[in-house]
């Protein structure tokens, strides 16, 4: 996920691009660019946040009436200056900003590369620009449709063309675009927050949209170039939840961007087809897969949970034995590696120095190395040199749940890649695929209980010790939702296997003691309903998740929320998206510092 925004109008451009730059850094921060356009291009990038692009187009001395800007979250290319949008053609005819993931960008490279294109960069946007070029003789408008046609994938793009001074095209499908209406100047942007200190009248463009804009005036059409009428919206809430899309809270917004992670993560990379899918960065063949024969998931925190669903899903689904470490556990203990073990690290942030080192013992012993997070180019995944990106867009919140729910589904997709180079047939193959694809509504039905859960969290805000219980693979996601709590709310609460209870923390339990029971119908479940029975004996109020119209749970409590009926595969992913929007709401309620709670840090990258 990055940030775009564009200006043409009668004021410099620059500082008015930079200072929409700053409000998007949420989305994308690993490097950022400007192109303004003053006679000809003159185009500015930097690694690192927009403050050193600001140092560097000041010491540039550069400005112009029309601009377009970037901060970006690599997703294709490492983070470095060549990388950094805007992106031009070989002529510096056109300059284009873009936020999305063009998923046939390889095959649109070569073939602009066999008719003479030089590439510079090695991200996916590049060949936008190129693509434009292409189809530009007189008319802007059907050079840029033509061009955006070609794509697959999402995009939400400004563009500029060098002989046209003072016109912007933007455009999106799938990233969005919104459009800043000025006096004299017009505006494009990633999100409102770029926009709101220019204009507080905008237009949303929807998807297969594009905006002609000059200072004086906004067109819409379709990619047929069929004119639209769209009304002018008007911003009204206040510029100080800036930065958090409107949010109040940076962990809210990342727990309701879910869906949209989700299928960024999942996208082209399920095979309905060949029942199987598609993860080109692990670069390992069928064969090699087929050899594998142990996989060790090193991890800390929520991604060591995450680690154990995936446990779950690479015995069950592909048939391999899988163990999870405690990172720092296993960098010490001399772990048993064999050639064919798969040590597969897990870390959103990529620096965590627990997990690299467990990466680099593995390593020193001859393991197949490959990291799933969620940050391109960080360490970890650099060391181990090949993997799986979540494309999640950036984790603010120290507590992690966008990131977490894109894991176990990485997770669930190489399951399913392993499964089909053994024992799993193409018919299994395509039935857990469709439930992939799935996971994003899947998730947004969980968002739209939100009301149900904050009331349960705002009735149990004055306990202070929480059990939150589960069998199978919801036990990792009741250690997951404890550790939400935890964090954000800083009151005990203990993930326990359900039938762990009886064996001794069951003496724990009474009338200031809760129960989250995770009682989705998944096998075992009937077991967790006499827990829950083992629970309400010994006067511990009982909260119960259950899965569709499930009326068992009724005559236990009437504390329930429900999440959608699915697979046994999904419900580890919507079951904690209620756990995490319980844990927000009770913090809140009790008016907890959410986004950086005491004592915690992002990303631990010391011992
Ligand atoms: C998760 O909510 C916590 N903030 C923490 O446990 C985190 O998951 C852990 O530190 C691992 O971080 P990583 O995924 O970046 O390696």
């Amino acid at each position: 996920m990055c940030g775009i925004v564009g200006y043409t109008g009668d004021a410099p451009a620059a500082k008015l691009l930079l200072d929409g730059l700053s409000r998007l850094e949420y989305r994308g921060y690993d490097s950022a660019g400007l192109c303004l356009l003053n006679q000809d291009f003159s185009t500015v990038k930097t690694v690192g946040k927009v403050r050193n692009l600001a140092e560097k187009v000041r010491d540039c001395q550069v400005d112009g009436l029309v601009g377009i800007a970037h901060t970006r979250w690599a997703t294709h290319g490492a983070p470095l200056e060549k990388n950094a949008h805007p992106h031009l053609d070989d002529g510096g005819r056109v300059a284009v900003v873009h936020n999305g993931i063009i998923e046939n960008y390889m095959a649109l490279r070569s073939r602009l590369e066999k008719r003479g294109h030089k590439f510079i960069s090695d991200t996916d946007s590049e060949v936008i620009p190129h693509l434009i070029a292409e189809f530009y003789d007189d008319d802007p408008v059907q050079a840029v449709a033509a061009a955006l046609r070609q794509l697959t994938g999402t995009y939400g793009v400004c563009v500029l063309f060098r002989d046209l001074p003072g016109l912007m095209i933007a455009a999106r499908s799938g990233s969005p675009v919104i459009v800043g209406l000025g006096q004299g100047s017009n505006m494009a942007a990633s999100d409102v927050t770029a926009l709101i200190t220019h204009t507080r009248n905008v237009i949303y463009l929807n998807d297969g949209e594009l905006a002609v804009i000059t200072p004086e005036k906004v067109e819409l059409r379709t990619l047929a170039n069929v004119p639209i009428e769209r009304e002018i919206s008007r911003i009204t809430w206040d510029p100080d939840t800036i930065g958090k899309g409107g949010y109040e809270h940076f962990m809210i917004k990342e727990i309701f961007e879910q869906p949209e992670a989700l299928a960024n993560t999942i996208r082209g990379r399920v095979l309905p087809d060949d029942g199987s899918a598609k993860l080109s960065g692990l670069n390992m063949t069928p064969r090699e897969m087929a050899m594998i024969n142990r996989i060790v998931i090193p991890g800390c925190g929520s991604s060591l949970h995450s680690g154990l669903i995936g446990e779950y899903y690479f015995e069950d689904i592909a048939g391999i034995p899988a163990e999870v470490e405690q990172a720092a556990e296993f960098r010490y203990r001399n772990p048993i590696i064999e050639p064919n073990t798969l040590v597969l690290p897990i870390s959103q942030s990529g620096e965590t120095a627990d997990t690299l080192a467990a990466v680099r013992e593995a390593i020193h012993k001859g393991a197949v190395v490959a990291a799933i997070s969620n940050v391109v180019g960080s360490t970890i995944a650099r060391e181990c040199g090949r993997g799986v990106y979540l494309h999640a867009g950036p984790e603010i919140s120290v507590a992690s749940t966008k990131a977490f729910t894109c894991q176990v589904a990485a997770l669930l997709l190489m399951s399913l890649l392993f499964g089909r180079s053994r024992r799993l047939s193409g018919e299994d193959g395509r039935e857990i695929g469709a439930e992939i694809a799935r996971l994003p509504e899947l998730v947004q039905s969980v968002l739209d209980e939100f009301p149900t859960i904050e009331r349960i969290a705002k009735k149990y805000a004055a306990f202070n010790d929480f059990f939150f219980i589960g069998r199978g693979c919801l036990y990792p996601v009741a250690l997951e939702g404890a550790l939400k709590l935890k964090e954000v709310s800083y009151v005990h609460a203990e993930g326990y296997h359900a039938a762990e209870l009886k064996h001794g923390p069951m003496s724990l339990l009474g009338d200031r003691v809760p129960v989250i029971a995770l009682a989705n119908r998944i096998p075992g479940q009937e077991k967790l309903l006499g827990n829950i029975e083992e629970c309400l004996a010994r006067r511990s109020p009982v909260i119960a998740v259950v899965s569709g119209e499930d009326a068992n749970v009724a005559k236990y409590t009437s504390d329930i929320i429900r999440v959608p009926a699915s697979s046994r595969y999904a419900a580890p992913i919507t079951t904690v998206v209620a756990l995490q929007i319980f844990a927000y709401c009770f913090a809140r309620e009790r008016k907890c510092d959410i986004d950086q709670p005491r004592n915690l840090a992002k990303s631990v990258t010391v011992e």
